[in-house]
């Protein structure tokens, strides 16, 4: 059956090398599950790939075309032999392909039943798919730093995907929560608990050091730079990959405690991310929500570099 619609990359490049494909509908194996995907979400590796960038794009070159897409949310609507998780009907969502498959722009796709979580009723499948990779990251960063109650914290970005829900569950440890953002966004912070701080005005030379922890979501100078807020023997977690060895390398210089990291699949943590989102303990912020075949623009306005929240893609049904 050939009733899949994907999109797909058959060359590295901008936005526009995003196409749509149609293609059979795959076959769970044993332990898989074949899902209709509801939605999928958008995260930078998405772009960072599509336009060359990375390891996945490494990995994925001599093999295109190549199915972006890491986040998913939808309906189990076949069971492979061994599986025994979920039932047909089924509400799940997760993080699938991670690091360098992908697939999850697709109407339908199998992923393993250990990868994924049941989303609760309460819960729209926009949301439930804008969350695993962003909010798994924003989780293993805290844990990486190690964040502990009244500790003061500055996060780099406090109003993207990653970051904003970084600060929500910092702010649940009880720790003093900053964050930078532009003016636009302050009032988002604001009301997510959180201290802003408009990055287009700090000068973080001048900066005295009073923060515990920084998870810095931007990478690069900005990273760097933002070093000089940290108190003696305090942490950083850099997370944009591709700048992570030069920052862990200043912060040694500095003699402070750096960690990078690449997210990790966790099904517990993605569970608890979304009863969370139930239980209304935590928000996602949705900055749009786009027909698969927009994908183009979704992936312009995520490089913009200004999203506030999640963007996500919704599948057309069958
Ligand atoms: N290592 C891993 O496992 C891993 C996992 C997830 C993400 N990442 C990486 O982590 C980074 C953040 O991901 P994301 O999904 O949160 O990205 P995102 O949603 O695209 O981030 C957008 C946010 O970045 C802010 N921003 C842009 N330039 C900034 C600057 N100079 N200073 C402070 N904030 C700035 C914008 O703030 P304003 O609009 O307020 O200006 C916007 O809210 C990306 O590089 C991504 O690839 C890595």
């Amino acid at each position: 059956m050939s009733n899949n619609l994907s999109l797909a990359i058959t060359e590295f490049g901008g936005p526009e090398v995003l196409n749509p494909v149609n293609r059979s509908i795959p076959s769970p194996s044993e332990e898989q599950v074949l899902i209709q995907v509801k939605a999928a979400g958008v995260n930078p590796i998405d772009a960072k790939t599509r336009a060359g960038l990375g390891w996945a794009a490494a990995h994925n070159k001599d093999k295109l075309p190549w199915i972006p897409g890491y986040d998913v949310s939808g309906i189990v609507v076949a069971n492979g032999t061994n599986e025994s998780k979920f039932d047909v009907g089924d509400r799940v969502a997760g993080m699938i392909g991670f690091p360098t498959d992908g697939g999850g722009y697709s109407q339908y796709v199998v992923a393993d039943a250990g990868r994924l979580s049941t989303v609760p009723p309460s819960v729209p499948m926009v949301d439930a798919a804008a969350v695993p990779l962003a909010g798994l990251t924003a989780w293993q960063a805290l844990e990486h730093a190690k964040l502990a109650r009244d500790e003061r914290i500055l996060i780099l970005a406090g109003a993207g995907g990653v970051g904003h829900l970084a600060v929500q569950l910092a702010v649940r440890t009880g720790a003093q929560v900053y964050a930078t953002a532009s003016p636009d966004n302050h009032a988002f912070l604001h009301q997510l608990d959180a201290t802003p701080i408009d990055y287009h005005q700090i000068h973080w030379a001048t900066s005295n050091g009073e923060f515990d922890v920084l998870i810095d979501l931007v990478g690069g100078d900005t990273g760097i730079e933002a070093l000089a807020c940290l108190k003696t023997g305090g942490r950083v977690v850099t997370v944009p990959t591709n700048t992570q060895d030069t920052i862990t390398s200043a912060a040694a210089e500095r003699g402070l405690k750096a960690i990078s990291m690449l997210v990790e699949p966790n099904t517990w943590q993605t569970q608890r991310l979304l009863d969370m989102l139930d239980q209304g303990e935590l928000k996602v912020d949705i900055a749009a929500v786009y027909p698969l075949e927009q994908g183009t623009q979704a992936h312009k306005a995520l490089e913009s570099g200004h999203t506030r929240g999640k963007r996500v893609l919704e599948m057309p049904s069958s």
